[in-house]
C-alpha cells in the first residue's frame, strides 16, 4: 500500500494559479489526486491548462473570495466538476497588506481578515458539511510564521494568520472523531509574489537569510511534500497541527 496515494481523490486548492498554491496543487497532481484550483485571477484557466497539458487532471474556477456569495456559487462549481466529491480541501489563498498600525485602514483590515480567515472559515464550512456526509476528508489550511510572532506593519494579516492557526484547532477538536484531518502548514520565508518587496530590500533580505538556517528562501516546491503527507493516509493520526515549513527559522 502506498501511504502517499492520491489516486480516486479529488480536492481543491485555492489560489492553486500560482505562487505556494500552484506547488501544492503540483504536488498533488504528481499523487494522483484530480484538483479544482479557484482563484480570483484571469490566470485560472491558463495555470489549469498548462497542469492539465503535463497530463493531470485539472480544471480551473474563477473565485473572488473576499465575496460570500462568489464562494458559494465557486465552490458549488467545483463540487460538480469533481463529480460531487470533495476530499480534500487546500485552503491557500491570502493577501497581505503593509503600514504602520497607528496608519492602517480599516478598509485593509476588512480585505485581509475577509479572504485570509471569513473565506478559510466559509470555504471549510462548505467543505466540512460534504466531508462530513462521508465520513472522511482532509483539510489543509494555510498558516504563517506570523500565527507565532506578531511581524511589524502587518496587523490585519498576523491576526488573520493567528486566527487560522486557532481556526484549524477548532475544527479538528470537533471533526477529528468524525473523519476529517484538519492540520495547517505555517510556511516560512518563501520566494513568491508575496515577498517580490522584501527580497528586493538588501537589507531586509540579508537579515531574513540570516536567519534561516536551511540558508535560503523556500520555493512552492518545497510546500509539495508537506500538502501530500497531510491530504493522505499517511497522515490519519495527525490532527490540529500547524506544521512549520521553514528551513529553521523557527528554532533559530
Ligand atoms: N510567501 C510567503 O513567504 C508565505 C509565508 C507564509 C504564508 N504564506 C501564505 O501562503 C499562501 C500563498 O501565498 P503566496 O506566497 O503563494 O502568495 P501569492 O500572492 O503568490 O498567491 C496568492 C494567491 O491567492 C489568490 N487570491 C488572493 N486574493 C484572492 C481572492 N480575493 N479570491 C481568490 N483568490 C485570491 C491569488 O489568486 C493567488 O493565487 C497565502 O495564504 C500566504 O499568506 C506565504
Amino acid at each position: 500500500m502506498n501511504l502517499f496515494d492520491l489516486s480516486e481523490k479529488c480536492a481543491i486548492v485555492t489560489g492553486g494559479n500560482r505562487g505556494l498554491g500552484r506547488g501544492m496543487a503540483e504536488g498533488l497532481c504528481e499523487a494522483g489526486a484530480k484538483v479544482v484550483i479557484m482563484a480570483s485571477s484571469d490566470s485560472v484557466a491558463d495555470s489549469a491548462r498548462e497542469l492539465s497539458s503535463k497530463g493531470y487532471n485539472v480544471c480551473g474556477v474563477q473565485c473572488d473570495l473576499a465575496s460570500n456569495e462568489s464562494i458559494h456559487r465557486s465552490f458549488e462549481k467545483a463540487v460538480s466538476l469533481l463529480g460531487s466529491n470533495v476530499d480534500i480541501l487546500v485552503n491557500n489563498a491570502g493577501i497581505q497588506r503593509r503600514n504602520r498600525c497607528e496608519d492602517f485602514t480599516l478598509a485593509d483590515w476588512d480585505d485581509v481578515l475577509n479572504v485570509n480567515l471569513r473565506a478559510v472559515f466559509t470555504m471549510c464550512q462548505l467543505a466540512g458539511r460534504h466531508m462530513l456526509e462521508r465520513s472522511g476528508g482532509k483539510i489543509i489550511n494555510v498558516a504563517s510564521m506570523l500565527s507565532y510572532f506578531g511581524g511589524v506593519t502587518v496587523p490585519a494579516y498576523a491576526a488573520s494568520k493567528g486566527g487560522v492557526a486557532q481556526l484549524t484547532r477548532a475544527l479538528s477538536n470537533e471533526w477529528a472523531q468524525r473523519g476529517i484531518n484538519v492540520n495547517a502548514i505555517a510556511p516560512g520565508y518563501m520566494a513568491t509574489e508575496m515577498n517580490t518587496k522584501l527580497m528586493e530590500d538588501e537589507k531586509r533580505n540579508t537579515e531574513i537569510l540570516a536567519r534561516i538556517p536551511a540558508g535560503r528562501w523556500g520555493t512552492p516546491q518545497d510546500v509539495k511534500g508537506i500538502t501530500v503527507f497531510l491530504a493522505s493516509a499517511a497522515s490519519d493520526y495527525l490532527n490540529g497541527a500547524v506544521i512549520p515549513v521553514d528551513g529553521g527559522y523557527l528554532g533559530r
